[in-house]
């Protein structure tokens, strides 16, 4: 008699299986990305401003607001670490990847995943100061008003969140869970995970 083998095939995790709710859905997320969009739009016409992203959270977002945003613009991209692995601030703010041009007396719109101390933005706000742009202004999708050390100015503010751990549309934990589409919070077990 011959036994028959069943092969059992375990299909990789998904992020999305660590996500214990969705905040913002993709849906929400496109909303307010083409009410920015519009609201820089109609300030920066005629200005040829230049968007600042900070990698890497910011990435999808950028990449979706600025496809809202018709008019003539450039990129440049900065890279800071502040985190580390953890979910809390060190307060300690490092740039990994400085500018590519010159920002001298060009309209500067800083793009942002999402403000929370306000220590990393202090930085960039205070080193972008220093190369004499014409003006200098923030963007950023998520705000968490509770956990502001750090008074910082927004000027385009997709939305207020509570003070919560959150990932996905480039926010990450330990660099993972950027690619999601939607902005959610972990279960609490993935913490601590290896
Ligand atoms: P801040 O310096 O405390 O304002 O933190 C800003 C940076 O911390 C952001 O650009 C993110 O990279 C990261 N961060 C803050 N809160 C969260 C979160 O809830 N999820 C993922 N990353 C976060
Ligand atoms: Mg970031």
């Amino acid at each position: 008699m011959v036994a028959s083998v069943t092969t059992q095939i375990q299909s990789p995790r998904s992020p999305t299986d660590d996500i214990a709710e969705v905040l913002l859905d993709a849906q929400a997320i496109a909303g307010k990305v083409a009410e920015l969009g519009a609201r820089i739009t109609a300030d920066y016409a005629g200005k040829d401003p230049v968007l600042v992203s900070i990698l890497k959270g910011a990435l999808p977002f950028l990449a979706d607001l600025m496809r809202q945003i018709p008019i003539p613009l450039s990129l440049d991209f900065l890279e800071v670490s502040s985190y580390g692995n953890s979910t809390e601030s060190s307060g300690v703010v490092r740039i990994l990847k400085d500018l590519a041009h010159s920002i001298k007396d060009r309209h500067v719109l800083v793009v942002e995943d999402i403000l929370d101390t306000g220590f990393t933005l202090r930085y960039v706000l205070e080193h972008l100061d220093q190369q004499k742009p014409a003006s200098v202004k923030l963007c950023t999708l998520l705000d968490k008003p509770a956990r502001r050390i750090v008074p910082i100015t927004v000027d385009y503010r997709g939305v207020e969140i509570p003070d919560r751990f959150v990932v996905g549309y480039g926010l990450d934990y330990n660099e993972r869970y950027r690619n999601l589409p939607f902005i959610g919070v972990l279960k609490p077990e993935v913490y601590g995970r290896p």
